[in-house]
């Protein structure tokens, strides 16, 4: 296993990769099928491309390809060039400020930010979390609440009074456990200047610690009962919040990720059972070392507690004294977000994806409807989990997941949900980041941010991912965003059409599939798509994160980057560049849409940045006001 001095310049793709490789198995036979498949479905061969199959071959009515000058865009604002400066750059007219960076304080008593020794456990427990992602904004009598997930956090600057950032003592580990979870902040803009409003009554820190309550099909369950817990029903904390939700009923869903990467095992000989191979577990961690002050992190000592992490969380910001719900009933797997819309037929539709190499797409449906101004607070109590399976003729089906169709019992359709996935036969996918809900319309779209497994290995389930349908190339580096239009118009259906609204790549380099479909050229480029999310005019923001190397099959590309997605006409253009080694995710906007707010994550997370402080200092992850210099609506 790898030393943690050799982990500290990864990436989390890159750890996870090391730590937990998948399955050295290549299945040649189903590669081969898989490559003759995705020739015929492309039309042919290489020559063809990428582009006819996303915009042509489609049954739906896709919109035609966009192209430049035909009629005036609605993407009004000009293109940001491809750069790899240590700043954000955006268009011409539009202005951006830093509202708050991580271990800002959020209370009067805590310390100021301490650079040259990352702070203290009590110094993070009264600051703003690491590495913000996932974001939503509530609004109060006049009052702007931001709820802001912190996923994770980079150990050489966290732990920056330690040598290589090796945490080594248990207020190491509190701090780390500290600077996960939630922050809430009030906002406001006072003197030109967007900040935390210290000392709010809202102002609230939700970490590793917090107790929270296990709801749904899966509270009780043998399975999640610990010697801390012996009925399974109250869970202490939530980490690696990624992406987000938010619901018409005024609370927000955290999302638990790469849960995984915080437990090991001192006894080396304990015996990892299927189910936790299935779900990364190991006997190492990702260098956190928690279990070296908590023994809910000790595999040995406590089997039981990585099943009760990987779930939605429900919190209500406008009580601080409220205890936050895990959500079992919406499954157990590494989420990215929970994208919530209310089907024309009352029922809570929520789309979730689990973003691993070949995991799946997911959609939740609450057994009960939603009431206008009625009581609402328990609809994801209750429901059923389906998971989709997509045909190559660009149709697709949800396929529910029930003791009947897996010979699972609900709690444990809700604890393992990958392994009930596998039974019915879902569509392995290149990584289902967010996914996103146009509010104008009947269309839901999900970025498959890459996968280089795609055609060469199975999921870590078995399931094989041969190179058709969505997930249309071998050994995919670039990603693509997939669009489908449930039947009828209506989100409960059990049947939707499909497309592709793109397929990144680099046609500055590459003349095959690589290059990208049709809406991609040379100035618009970029890889990885991540962060989805829809504007009140029913534009769709891109967030990257990806390679940021600038070389080879990447050059020409730049830093991390936020790209603006028309629907109708396939036109996309570049937005923001965000400064080195970061990631842009993430989105809200303030009450009247004069400022949109992203979160910039991991600048100089291999350590080649100083944004946004500058000079010497340590970068550090920030949320991002926007504007424009005009003070008019920005999406
Ligand atoms: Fe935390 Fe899949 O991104
Ligand atoms: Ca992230
Ligand atoms: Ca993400
Ligand atoms: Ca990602």
């Amino acid at each position: 296993m790898m030393k943690i001095e050799q982990t500290q310049s990864l990436s989390f793709d890159e750890l996870d990769e090391l730590v937990r490789p998948a399955p050295e198995v290549v299945e040649f036979e189903e590669v081969a099928k898989s490559m003759v498949s995705r020739r015929g479905f492309l039309g042919g061969g290489a020559a063809v491309g990428a582009s006819a199959f996303v915009m042509g071959s489609t049954t739906l009515a896709a919109g035609k390809a966009f192209a430049a000058g035909e009629k005036e865009s609605r993407l009004a604002f000009s293109m940001v060039k491809a750069n790899t400066l240590d700043t954000i750059t955006v268009p011409e007219g539009y202005k951006w400020e830093v509202l708050t960076s991580w271990g800002e304080p959020m209370f009067s008593n805590a310390p100021a930010f301490n650079g040259a020794t990352g702070g203290t456990g009590a110094s993070q427990e009264l600051s703003f979390g690491d590495h913000n992602d996932g974001m939503a904004m509530f609004s109060h009598n006049g009052r702007q609440i931001l709820c802001v997930n912190n996923e994770y956090t980079n150990l050489n600057t966290l732990h920056a009074n330690r040598a290589d950032g090796v945490p080594t003592t248990a207020d190491d580990v509190l701090k780390s456990k500290a600077a996960h979870g939630v922050s809430i902040v009030e906002v406001s803009r006072q003197n030109n200047q967007w900040g935390i409003v210290k000392d709010s009554e809202f102002n609230r820190r939700i970490t590793v610690d917090t107790e929270m309550d296990i709801t749904g099909p899966a509270r009780g369950h043998d399975l999640l009962k610990t010697k801390a817990d012996p009925k399974g029903v109250v869970a202490k904390g939530t980490w690696n919040n990624c992406g987000n939700g938010q619901t018409p009923w005024g609370t927000y869903l955290t999302c638990e990720e790469n849960f995984n990467g915080y437990f090991s095992s001192s006894d080396e000989s304990f015996s990892l059972t299927p189910e936790m191979k299935r779900y990364g577990i190991s006997h190492k961690d990702w260098g956190y070392k928690w279990s070296m002050a908590d023994s809910r992190f000790d595999l040995s000592k406590e089997p039981q507690e990585p099943n009760r992490a990987g779930y939605i969380v429900e919190i209500d910001p406008l009580d601080p004294t409220s205890r936050p719900k895990k959500r079992t009933a919406l499954g157990r797997f590494k989420h990215e977000n929970a994208e919530l819309t209310i089907a024309s037929n009352g029922h809570v539709v929520v789309y979730l994806g689990d973003d691993e190499r070949g995991e799946f797409l997911y959609r939740f449906v609450s057994k009960h409807k939603y009431l206008a101004g009625g009581n609402n607070r328990n609809l994801l109590e209750e429901g059923t989990l389906y998971v989709a399976k997509f045909h190559d003729n660009n149709r697709g089906e949800w396929l529910a997941m029930t003791p009947k169709t897996t010979g699972m019992t609900d709690a444990e359709i809700s604890i393992y949900t990958r392994i009930a996935a596998s039974k019915v036969g879902a569509t392995t996918m290149d990584r289902p980041e967010w996914v996103a809900s146009n509010p104008n319309k009947v269309e839901v779209f999900c970025a498959l941010t890459n996968n280089k497994n795609r055609g060469v290995k199975p999921n870590a389930g078995g399931d094989a991912t041969p190179a058709t349908g969505p997930n249309p190339r071998v050994e995919n580096n670039f990603g693509q965003i997939v669009r489908w239009v449930p039947m009828n118009e209506d989100h409960t259906s059990s049947e939707f059409k499909w497309n592709l609204f793109v397929l990144a790549g680099n046609p500055a380099v590459y003349d095959d599939a690589n290059a990208g479909s049709q809406n991609v050229n040379q100035d618009n480029m970029f890889n990885s798509p991540d962060g989805l999310i829809f504007d009140s005019k029913g534009l769709l923001w891109i967030q990257t994160d990806g390679n940021y190397s600038n070389e080879k099959g990447f050059q020409g590309q730049g830093n991390n980057q936020m790209l603006v997605g028309d629907p109708e006409t396939g036109e996309i253009r570049r937005f923001l560049v965000g400064p080195k080694e970061c990631e842009i995710t993430g989105a809200a906007w303030n009450t009247e849409r004069t400022t949109m707010f992203i979160s910039v994550q991991h600048p100089g997370e291999k350590g080649n940045s100083h944004w946004p402080d500058g000079g010497q200092s340590v970068p550090r992850s920030s949320v991002v006001a926007i504007y424009r210099e005009d003070g008019a609506v920005i999406g």
